[in-house]
């Protein structure tokens, strides 16, 4: 809990860094060794110009890793998601869910931020993929801990959570702020 609460009170500080675009430090990802994250020059270097939210190319796709303390609700990072057209992201394979593992593994930082949030949230007796390719529709595949979910209940979402699960999944309420990945396809319009 004091780690969650000291998080919070860094991330107001963290708000005064969002408008410095151009700090190319962030992200060096050109050479891993599994020579599955490779960057690609189709996705934008941050998401929303924001050097906080770095982009990759994964499998086929843009993923965008919120980083510097920069945490938010479910259903903020949702909406930030999707102001570019991207969405929270779903994850609908183990192929899927071991690039992000890896990618996770093999980025500087990344495995520092314990928790991210995913699209994945429980409504009408399921937990289901808000948002994504296949919105509203009930995960097929999924990477629970084996004590997940414990809360069926809405108000709760999917995060993947390094601190105690090692990327297996957990619910947790979804009005507290945590890391988050957004996805979308390849250009981001700006
Ligand atoms: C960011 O970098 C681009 C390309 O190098 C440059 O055109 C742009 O002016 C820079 N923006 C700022 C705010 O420095
Ligand atoms: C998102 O898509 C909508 C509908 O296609 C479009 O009107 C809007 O400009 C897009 N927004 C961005 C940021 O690309
Ligand atoms: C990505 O592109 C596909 C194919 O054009 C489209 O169906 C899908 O809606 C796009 N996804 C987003 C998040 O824009
Ligand atoms: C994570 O990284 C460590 C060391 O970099 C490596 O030994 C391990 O195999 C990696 N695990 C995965 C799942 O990539
Ligand atoms: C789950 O599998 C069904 C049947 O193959 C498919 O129609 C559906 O789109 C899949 N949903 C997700 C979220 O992957
Ligand atoms: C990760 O899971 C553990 C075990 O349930 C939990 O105590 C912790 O709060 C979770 N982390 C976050 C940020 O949700």
């Amino acid at each position: 809990m004091w780690l969650k609460l000291l998080i919070s009170i860094h991330l107001m500080f963290g708000a005064l860094f969002a408008l410095t675009p151009n700090v190319s430090s962030v992200k060096d990802n050109s050479a891993n060794s599994n020579g599955l994250s490779a960057y690609s020059e189709s996705c934008p270097d941050y998401f929303r110009n924001d050097v906080r939210v770095p982009c990759y190319f994964l499998l086929e796709k843009c993923y965008c890793f919120s980083t510097q303390l920069f945490l938010m609700t479910w259903n903020d990072a949702k909406y930030y998601c999707r102001l570019s057209n991207y969405t929270l992201i779903s994850i609908e394979t183990k192929i899927e869910d071991d690039v992000i593992h890896q990618h996770i593994n093999n980025t500087e930082g990344l495995l520092e931020q314990p928790w991210f949030w995913t699209s994945g949230s429980y409504s009408e007796d399921q937990w289901k993929w808000s948002t994504g390719p296949y919105p509203g529709q009930p995960f097929n595949y999924s990477n629970w801990a084996s004590t997940r979910p414990v809360y069926n209940l809405d108000g709760y979402c999917t995060e993947i959570n390094y601190s105690t699960f090692q990327g297996g999944w957990a619910d947790f309420p979804c009005d507290f702020t945590n890391f988050f990945i957004c996805e979308g396809n390849v250009t981001l319009p700006v």
